[in-house]
C-alpha cells in the first residue's frame, strides 16, 4: 500500500515537470527578460527596506499596551470650550491651581526629561506617550514604526497640535478623558454628577489609570528599558487592598469642586496635588509640594554608643509603614542617602558614612537590575553604622541626615556637558540645572551630643528651609 502511494507519487511528479519543461521551452527566449526583471524586483525591495518602508503598525507592534498610544481627542465636548487644563481650571479652581504644582503638571517641562529627549538615540515618540499622551498635545504622532522597529517611528505632523497643551504634561484629560468605541470624547468622573458638560460616572476606570503609567515595564534595546513597578509594589504592600494609588495620593477632602457662582453643595473632592517624595521639579514649587508632603518611612530615634573612644556605632532603626509600596518607588535613579557624621566639640567633621538604598543598575554592555536594597512595604530595617574618627580622639556630636535623590550629581554633570544638544532655551537651563532643579530633598536632620545623649531634631520647616537653600 505505502509503496503504491509512494508510485503514484512519483508519476504525479514526473507529469509535473514535463509540464514545467514545456513552459519554459516557450519563454525560452524570454529568459533574459526574466533574469532582468527578478533582479530588478529583488533590488528594489531591498532598497524599499532600507528605506523602511515595512512598515508594522503600533497597534500591531505592542497590542494592549496603553502608553504606545496618545489618547485620540476631538477638540472639545458639549457644554465647555475646550479640553485643556487650563479650560478646566475656568470653573474647577483648586484642582487646577493644586495640580499645576504636581510632577504631572511638569512632565514635559521637567529638565531632567528634556535632556534624555535631546539625546541623539532617544526614541522622543514613547516617551511622550506617558508624559504628554493626549493627541492634541502632539506636534506629530508615531502611527507606524519601519521594521517594527522603536528606534524608526514614522511620524505623520499633527494639524490639531496645541503648543501650549504641550507643556500641560499630564493635563486633566489623561485621567479625565477618553475616546470611546466611535471615536467619541468622554469625560469620566467619580460619581456621575450633573454638569455643564457631559460626565460618564466610572470611579473604577479612574483608580485603575495610575497603572498605565506607574507599573510598566519595557526592554527597548540592551542599554534603554522602561521599568517602573509601583503597581507591582503595591499589590503585595500591607496596605493592599485598604488603601490605594489614590487614597494615599489624593486625600479627601470635603469642598466644592467648582467656583462658588455654581453654588455648587459642598460634597467628597480629592487633592490633586499628587505629592510623591517630595522632591519637586523647580525650587518655588518646594513650598506648595512639601506641605503635605510625608515620608513613607518611620524613624525611630537614633542610637549613637562607643565602641572605643575614636570609634561610635550608630543604630537605626526606619520602618516603611506609610508607603504602598517600596521606598523609594518609581523611577530606577531615586535613592536614598544616610549621612552619618561625627563633629568634634567646635562643630567640625570629624568622620562621616554615606550609605545609600535604592536600586543599583548596570547600563553597560546591557541594562540589568543587579541589586535593590529598598525597604518594602512593611519591612523594619534595622541599619548599623561603625565610623572611626581614625585620630584616637572622642568625637562630640553626632549627625544623621537622610536625603531622598532624585538626580544624582554624576548625571547632572553629564546633563551640562551635553547641554548644547537641548533647543536654547532649554540648554540654557541645563547648563546650570543645579539653580533651576532640585536634585535632592533632607527629609530628616538630628544632632545628638554623644556626652549627654540629647538629641535635637529639626523641624519639618528647618528641614524645607535647607531643602529649597539649594543643591548639595
Ligand atoms: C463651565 C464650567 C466647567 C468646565 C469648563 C469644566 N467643568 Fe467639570 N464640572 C462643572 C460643574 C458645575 C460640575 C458639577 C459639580 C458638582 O455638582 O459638584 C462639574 C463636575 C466635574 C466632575 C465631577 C463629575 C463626577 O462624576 O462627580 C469632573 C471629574 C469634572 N467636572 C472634570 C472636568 C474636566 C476634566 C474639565 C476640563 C476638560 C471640566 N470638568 C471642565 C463645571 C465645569
Ligand atoms: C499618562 C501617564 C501617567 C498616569 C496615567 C499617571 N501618572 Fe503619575 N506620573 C507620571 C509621570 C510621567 C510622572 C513624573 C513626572 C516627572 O517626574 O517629571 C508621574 C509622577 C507621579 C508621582 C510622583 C510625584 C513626585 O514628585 O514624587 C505620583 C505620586 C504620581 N505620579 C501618582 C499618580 C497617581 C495616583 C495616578 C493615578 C490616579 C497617576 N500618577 C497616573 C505619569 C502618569
Ligand atoms: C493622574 C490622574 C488625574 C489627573 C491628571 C486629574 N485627575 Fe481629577 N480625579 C482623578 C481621580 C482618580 C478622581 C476621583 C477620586 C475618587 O473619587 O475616588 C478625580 C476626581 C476629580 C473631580 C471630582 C471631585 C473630586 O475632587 O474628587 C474633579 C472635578 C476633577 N477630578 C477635576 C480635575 C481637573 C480639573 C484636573 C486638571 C487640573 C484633574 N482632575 C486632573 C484623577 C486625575
Ligand atoms: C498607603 C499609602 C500609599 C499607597 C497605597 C501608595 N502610595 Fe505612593 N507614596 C506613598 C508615600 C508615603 C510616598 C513617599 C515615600 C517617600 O519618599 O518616603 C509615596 C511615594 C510615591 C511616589 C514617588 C516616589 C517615591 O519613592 O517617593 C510615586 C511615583 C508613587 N508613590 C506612586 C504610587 C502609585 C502609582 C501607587 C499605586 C499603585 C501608590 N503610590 C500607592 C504612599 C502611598
Ligand atoms: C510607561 C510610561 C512611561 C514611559 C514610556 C516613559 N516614562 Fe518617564 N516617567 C514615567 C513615570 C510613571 C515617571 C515617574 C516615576 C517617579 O516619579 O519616580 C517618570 C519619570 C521620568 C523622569 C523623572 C525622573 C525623576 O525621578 O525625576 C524622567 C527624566 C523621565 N521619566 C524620562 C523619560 C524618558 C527619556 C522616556 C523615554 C525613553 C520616558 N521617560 C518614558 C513614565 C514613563
Amino acid at each position: 500500500m505505502v509503496l503504491g502511494k509512494r508510485q503514484g507519487l512519483s508519476s504525479h511528479r514526473k507529469m509535473n515537470r514535463s509540464s514545467i519543461y514545456i513552459f519554459l521551452n516557450i519563454l525560452k527566449s524570454w529568459r533574459i527578460f526574466w533574469i532582468v526583471a527578478g533582479v530588478f524586483v529583488t533590488l528594489s525591495s531591498f532598497l524599499i527596506c532600507k528605506n523602511g518602508s515595512d512598515p508594522i503598525s503600533v497597534k500591531d507592534r505592542f497590542p494592549g499596551r496603553a502608553w504606545t498610544e496618545p489618547i485620540n481627542l476631538g477638540e472639545s465636548i458639549p457644554g465647555i470650550r475646550g479640553l485643556t487644563a487650563k479650560d478646566c481650571g475656568g470653573c474647577h479652581e483648586d484642582h487646577y491651581k493644586e495640580w499645576k504644582t504636581s510632577s504631572h503638571a511638569n512632565a514635559f517641562s521637567d529638565l531632567q526629561f528634556q535632556a534624555e529627549l535631546s539625546k541623539p538615540n532617544s526614541p522622543q515618540w514613547l516617551c511622550l506617550n506617558c508624559h504628554i499622551p493626549l493627541s492634541g498635545q502632539r506636534k506629530q504622532i508615531a502611527t507606524h514604526l519601519n521594521d517594527g522597529d522603536v528606534f524608526q517611528p514614522v511620524l505623520v505632523s499633527n494639524e490639531k497640535f496645541d503648543p501650549e497643551w504641550e507643556k500641560e504634561g499630564v493635563s486633566c484629560g489623561t485621567c479625565h478623558l477618553k475616546s470611546d468605541s466611535q471615536g467619541r470624547t468622554i469625560l469620566i468622573g467619580p460619581t456621575g454628577a450633573k454638569a455643564p458638560h457631559s460626565v460618564e460616572k466610572n470611579r473604577e476606570a479612574l483608580h485603575a489609570r495610575c497603572n498605565d503609567c506607574h507599573n510598566q515595564d519595557y526592554k527597548l534595546n540592551a542599554s534603554l528599558v522602561c521599568y517602573f513597578k509601583t503597581g507591582d509594589e503595591y499589590a503585595e504592600s500591607i496596605h493592599f487592598p485598604k488603601a490605594d494609588c489614590v487614597s494615599c495620593h489624593m486625600p479627601s477632602i470635603n469642598r466644592s469642586v467648582v467656583l462658588p457662582s455654581f453654588l455648587a453643595e459642598k460634597r467628597d473632592s480629592h487633592r490633586h496635588t499628587f505629592i510623591g517624595g517630595g522632591v519637586p521639579k523647580t525650587f518655588p514649587l518646594f513650598d506648595a509640594q512639601w506641605n503635605g508632603y510625608k515620608s513613607g518611612l518611620k524613624i525611630e530615634e537614633p542610637r549613637w554608643s562607643f565602641i572605643k573612644n575614636e570609634i561610635v556605632r550608630l543604630n537605626l532603626i526606619l520602618e516603611n509603614s506609610l508607603a504602598g509600596h517600596s521606598v523609594p518607588t518609581g523611577d530606577p535613579e531615586r535613592h536614598l542617602l544616610i549621612e552619618a557624621i561625627l563633629q568634634d566639640a567646635d562643630g567640625k567633621e570629624v568622620s562621616k558614612h554615606i550609605s545609600k538604598i535604592g536600586q543599583i543598575w548596570e547600563w553597560y554592555p546591557e541594562a540589568k537590575l543587579v541589586g535593590d536594597n529598598r525597604i518594602r512595604s512593611g519591612e523594619k530595617r534595622n541599619i548599623e553604622l561603625t565610623l572611626n574618627t581614625g585620630a584616637g580622639k572622642k568625637p562630640t556630636f553626632g549627625i544623621l541626615r537622610i536625603l531622598h535623590v532624585r538626580l544624582t550629581k554624576e548625571n547632572a554633570e553629564h546633563i551640562k556637558k551635553n547641554s548644547g544638544r537641548a533647543p536654547k532655551e532649554i540648554g540654557d537651563k541645563l547648563k546650570q540645572i543645579e539653580l533651576h532643579y532640585p536634585f535632592a530633598n533632607v527629609f530628616y536632620e538630628s544632632k545628638t551630643d554623644l556626652r549627654t545623649g540629647k538629641i535635637r531634631i529639626t523641624s519639618k520647616e528647618g528641614l524645607l528651609f535647607s531643602s529649597k537653600r539649594g543643591n548639595p
